[in-house]
């Protein structure tokens, strides 16, 4: 047994959708979540500036004393997790893998089709963590730039713009004639009955869910669940506008924020922020 926080980290608010399925999962747990808004979209951006601000996040969690941190964001998992691992002085646990590894046990050998960002997308972690698991399922690959604005924006399943959009990204995927449709982006599981309703005949696999699960089963293997006596709780710190993440953030947590703090650029980048890769 073991009180000590899980601290989750995205580059926004997305990742509450994953705060959202560890609440389901884990309720005793405490949350501490860091969403990076004044540096968000991490979607368009390269490797090396991801990894930096990976690194400086969890540098900012690690004074929470978290026994488990977990990259919540889709594209700081896909292109930073590898190297983040032997930086941190903590056990830390992506997104993509444990989403592969549900979207290939759904699939049954079938194809699996993954809407991600850009640079998830052009990093290709999800193909090769899916291949990691089974080398022949063909796997398509989609970005979808614009459904995070849309979705920010308050448009769900039923809005017409969104639902268009969607179907002509869905397009170039459909030729695969996908089982799993992998929703490889914190935002998409928002979405999710309008992906069901424009592919019948494919699952939906939700990168959130599978991370909570395999949060748990992680925690449970290192003995290190908080006991049942403990009852929940969340503290969000954000990089900028504590306001809007409130607002926009409830929607992605399914219920309203009470708490978020705004970290300043001082307490943010302090110094020795890095750790060296051992
Ligand atoms: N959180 C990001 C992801 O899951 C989406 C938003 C962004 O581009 O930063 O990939």
């Amino acid at each position: 047994m073991n009180d000590q926080p899980i601290a989750v980290f995205d580059s926004g608010l997305g990742g509450l959708t994953v705060v959202r399925a560890l609440q389901q999962h884990l309720p005793h747990e405490t949350l501490v979540y860091f969403g990076d808004t004044a540096r968000v979209p991490y979607g368009t951006k390269t490797s090396k500036t991801v990894l930096q601000f990976a690194v400086q996040n969890c540098d900012f969690l690690l004074r929470s004393e978290p026994k488990l941190i977990i990259v919540a964001c889709n594209t700081a998992s896909a292109l930073a997790l590898e190297d983040l691992i032997p930086r941190m002085p903590v056990p830390i646990l992506g997104v993509v893998k444990p989403g592969a590894a549900e979207a290939v046990r759904q699939a049954a050998g079938r194809g699996i089709a993954v809407l991600a960002t850009e640079a998830t997308v052009a990093s290709e972690a999800y193909p090769r963590a899916i291949h990691a698991l089974d080398p022949n399922l063909p796997v398509a690959q989609r970005q979808c730039a614009s459904l995070v604005s849309l979705i920010e924006e308050g448009r769900s399943s039923d809005d017409d713009i969104l639902r268009r959009l969607l179907a002509e990204y869905l397009e170039t995927v459909r030729r695969l004639d996908p089982a799993v449709v992998l929703l490889g982006c914190t935002h998409y599981p928002l979405v999710a009955d309008a992906v069901e309703d424009l592919m019948p005949a494919a699952k939906v696999v939700d990168s959130a869910e599978a991370t909570a699960m395999a949060a748990r089963r992680q925690l449970a293997e290192m003995e290190a669940l908080s006991p049942e006596t403990h009852r929940g709780k969340l503290h969000c710190y954000v990089s900028d506008n504590p306001q809007r993440f409130r607002e926009v953030g409830g929607r992605f947590l399914g219920r309203p924020i009470r708490e978020v703090t705004w970290v300043t650029p001082e307490q943010f980048f302090h110094e020795h922020t890095l750790h060296p890769a051992s």
